[in-house]
């Protein structure tokens, strides 16, 4: 399977894990040409990628994978054999605000790709997936054959996604992977989610709005780990299967707000409990016994790689800056300028 693999189209490269991983590809394999198909929306940006775009392996297209011509057009100019999906939107709360481009991307899209697979016959299809699609678990993990109970517009679209896929391994006997990952955080990630987004408050002593009493569970994944276990599965995954792709990490968010202050030397008066988040998923924790007996493990411990992420925030503020006084502004005071007025200390 893998000696076929040689033009892979890597939809959301442009994106936060999407650029981890085709950094990790190109390092990995010499011989693969890689071709990112990203729309470049608000989170994607071709500076995730600037270390690599000359690279001659690399070829960037800027396209929708909604637009069924234009994804048509990559595959055939670029003799496609292998898709990896990153491209979605990304953020449950944006999805909350507006669950219009969730839906059109995670599922529309990814129906969209899947047809043009099935056009060409492509020898791969690698679903990236999330922990999200199963719901909220107070306790124990979840398992891959789990009922799908998504609570938000972005776990819905996305579990509708990955059933589109299934629907097309099963029918037309498309040759898919599924990974459902955990929360990720690392470099290049945009900072609108928990942890960039505190990091880069603490950097300037803003405050961190912590949603309901801070006692939510995420299982926290490095980026690399999440790249390598994306790599394996696509490589070594049976044809129709689901993995479970978690770090272990898994922490309350208060705590993971305490680690961030911690490590930056900042007070933990920074910290301001705001309104919960409509329809928040209480904990999410997953079994990856399966991706384990392939041959996954998470190279990172998680204080290690949150300390490397913090660092990486800290040096590289020409990465974040820019963004963080762009659209970003006005999406924050949609998000947070109400909850912040009515907020009080920890
Ligand atoms: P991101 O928001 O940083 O990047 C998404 C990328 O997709 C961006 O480059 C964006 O421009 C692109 N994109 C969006 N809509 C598009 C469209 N219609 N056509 C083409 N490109 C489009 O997201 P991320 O955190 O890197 O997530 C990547 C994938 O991993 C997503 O599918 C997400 O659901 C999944 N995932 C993320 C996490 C996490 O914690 N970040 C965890 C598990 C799974
Ligand atoms: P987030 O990074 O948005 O990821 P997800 O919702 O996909 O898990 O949020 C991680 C956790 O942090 C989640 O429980 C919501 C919480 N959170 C806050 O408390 N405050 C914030 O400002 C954000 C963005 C998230």
């Amino acid at each position: 399977m893998g000696n076929a693999m040689k033009n892979l189209l890597i939809t959301g490269g442009a994106g936060f894990i999407g650029s981890n991983f085709v950094r990790h590809m190109l390092a990995k394999y010499p011989d693969y040409r890689l071709i990112v198909f990203d729309k470049l929306t608000y989170a994607g940006r071709l500076e995730n990628l600037q270390d690599v775009l000359k690279d001659p392996r690399l070829t960037f297209v800027r396209g929708d994978i909604a637009d069924r011509a234009a994804v048509e057009q990559a595959v055939r100019e670029h003799r496609i054999d292998t898709i990896v999906n990153f491209a979605a939107e990304t953020h449950v709360d944006r999805s909350i605000l507006d669950p219009d481009s969730a839906h059109r991307t995670n599922f529309t899209g990814v129906y969209v790709l899947l047809e043009v697979a099935r056009q060409f016959g492509l020898e791969r299809f690698h679903q990236v997936s999330t922990d999200e699609v199963y719901g909220s678990i107070p306790v124990g993990y979840f398992k891959e054959g789990d009922p799908l109970q998504p609570n938000s517009p972005y776990s819905a679209s996305k579990a509708g996604g990955e059933l589109m896929v299934r629907a097309y391994h099963e029918t037309y006997g498309l040759n898919t992977v599924v990974t459902r990952g955990s929360n990720t955080f690392g470099p290049y990630h945009y900072p609108e989610k928990l942890m960039p987004l505190f990091i880069t408050n603490a950097i300037d002593n803003e405050p961190l709005p912590l949603y309901g009493d801070g006692m939510q569970v995420r299982d926290w994944l490095y980026v690399k780990d999440h790249a390598a276990g994306i790599d394996l599965v696509l490589h070594q995954g049976g044809s129709g299967e689901v993995y479970n792709l978690g770090g272990g990490n898994e922490r309350h968010n208060i705590d993971v707000t305490r680690l961030i202050l911690k490590l930056l030397g900042k007070p933990e008066s920074l910290i301001r409990r705001v309104t919960d988040r409509p329809g928040h998923d209480r904990r999410y924790a997953l079994d990856c016994a399966k991706i384990r007996a392939l041959g996954w493990a998470p190279t990172h411990t998680f204080e290690d790689a949150v300390a490397e992420t913090v660092d990486w925030f800290v040096k590289n503020e020409w990465w974040w800056r820019p963004i963080k006084s762009g659209e970003f502004k006005e999406y924050y005071r949609r998000q947070y300028a109400e909850r912040l007025a009515t907020a009080t200390a920890l």
